[in-house]
């Protein structure tokens, strides 16, 4: 079976076709980043033009690339920005009705925790720079042909991972297409505190993948018995604070804290920023030894923050696997400190192929066809902002 997936929750405009849930025939992703980098931020009237300028040629290009006819339509109604969804929704409803096949409606962070499975009909050997390391340990994912092995089914219960610039997530799924919310952030996710550190710290907007990589040639600079870190807080909430709603403060992350020690870093320091006499290249950036400790500091209280907290939820059941997805996952630090923490409770890290960690269609296209009895009748589906896991 063939399924179109069309993907514009936020600020990639994306289509793909896959098959049967998992080979993924063609992939096409416009990504909005250089309209938003003037504003440092995603600016949805931005992102809602720029999504109903490109979707047509993005779907187009996605099913020229397939060169037949697909057998259904899948499309993200939540959660993300209403006014991008609803051009992604209005595309798939009209391409479904043209097409006389059903539209699937799917959520944008359940997707996310598929990306594991998707694998590509035609190899592709590109492997980012910063990833290379950690993703020659991912055990599904990162070579077409590796996925063949094992089924999606077989990787239930599974604990579910979802880092983006939208969401920190950790999701217990007990089968296929069961999804209940163990934890979460309180404030801001992961891929926000990476992007704010970086506006901060003068690299530009997005930041995670700068932040990464001058972070990981910072730690390969450092002796491995002393990584001169600065102690930054490590995101753990109080118990019974309000904003839990319920959720336990073990599972569950807050940035907030870490946020603000970071800015009293850097107003305690002033040199820090105005001082750049012996900046060098780290990672591709040229930025002073002090700032790319702080860079590395930072990442490495969201990172054990992460690890901490996933620990915990390991320790719930018996899971067979540990699905990590979303654009965060891309870190090649988180990468490698969850590979320690998942071998060391022998579950499998299932990680995606670094082009399929970002917003994509075959995310969307791929969940589809295990979730395409889920609704009644998507025709009738509203853009979904606040879409939570598992409705
Ligand atoms: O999944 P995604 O493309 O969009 C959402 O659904 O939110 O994630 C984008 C986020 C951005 O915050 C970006 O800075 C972050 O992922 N990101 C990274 C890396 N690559 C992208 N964060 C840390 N390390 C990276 N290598």
């Amino acid at each position: 079976m063939n399924i179109l997936g069309i993907e514009t929750s936020c600020d990639e405009t994306a289509a793909a076709v896959v098959k049967d849930g998992r080979e993924v025939l063609s992939n096409v992703v416009y990504t909005q980043i250089p309209l938003h980098q003037p504003y440092g931020g995603v600016v949805p009237e931005v992102a809602s033009r720029a999504h109903v300028e490109k979707i047509g040629p993005v779907v187009g290009e996605a099913m020229r690339q397939f060169g037949s006819k697909v057998d259904a339509v899948a499309v993200t109604y939540g959660p993300g920005l209403a006014p991008a969804l609803i051009v992604g929704l209005n595309a798939a409803k009209g391409l479904a009705k043209s097409l006389g096949v059903p539209l699937i409606g799917i959520n944008h962070i359940e997707a996310h925790l598929h990306t594991p499975f998707l694998y590509d009909a035609v190899p592709d050997n590109t492997v980012p720079r910063a990833v290379s390391a950690a993703a020659g340990n991912s055990r599904l994912g990162d070579a077409a042909g590796e996925t063949h092995r094992g089924t999606v089914e077989s990787s239930f219960p599974a604990l579910g991972l979802a880092v983006s610039g939208g969401n920190t997530i950790w999701i217990d799924m007990p089968e296929l297409g069961q999804y209940e919310v163990i934890g979460e952030t309180l404030d801001d996710a992961a891929g926000e505190a990476f992007d704010k550190a970086a506006k901060l710290l003068g690299l530009g907007y997005p930041g995670g993948l700068k932040i990464d990589r001058i972070s990981a040639a910072y730690l390969a600079s450092t002796s491995t018995s002393d990584l001169n870190l600065i102690p930054f807080p490590k995101g753990r909430p109080r118990e019974g604070v309000t904003a839990l709603s319920g959720l336990s403060a073990d599972l569950c992350v807050s940035f907030s804290g870490l946020k603000t020690a970071l800015l009293r870093h850097v107003q305690q320091h002033p040199e820090l920023l105005s001082d750049t006499s012996d900046a060098r290249d780290f990672g591709g950036y040229t930025v002073t030894p002090a700032v790319a400790q702080v860079v590395a500091s930072y990442q490495e209280a969201i990172v054990q923050a992460i690890a901490d907290r996933t620990r915990t939820a390991l320790k719930r059941r018996a899971y067979k696997s540990l699905i990590l997805g979303g654009g965060v996952s891309l870190n090649s630090r988180i990468r490698a400190v969850l590979m320690e923490v998942s071998n060391a409770v022998h579950v499998p890290l299932l990680m995606a192929k670094p082009k399929y960690t970002g917003d994509n269609g075959a995310m969307i296209a791929g969940l589809a066809y295990y979730r395409r009895n889920h609704l009644e009748d998507a025709m009738t589906l509203d853009a979904s902002p606040s879409l939570q896991v598992g409705e």
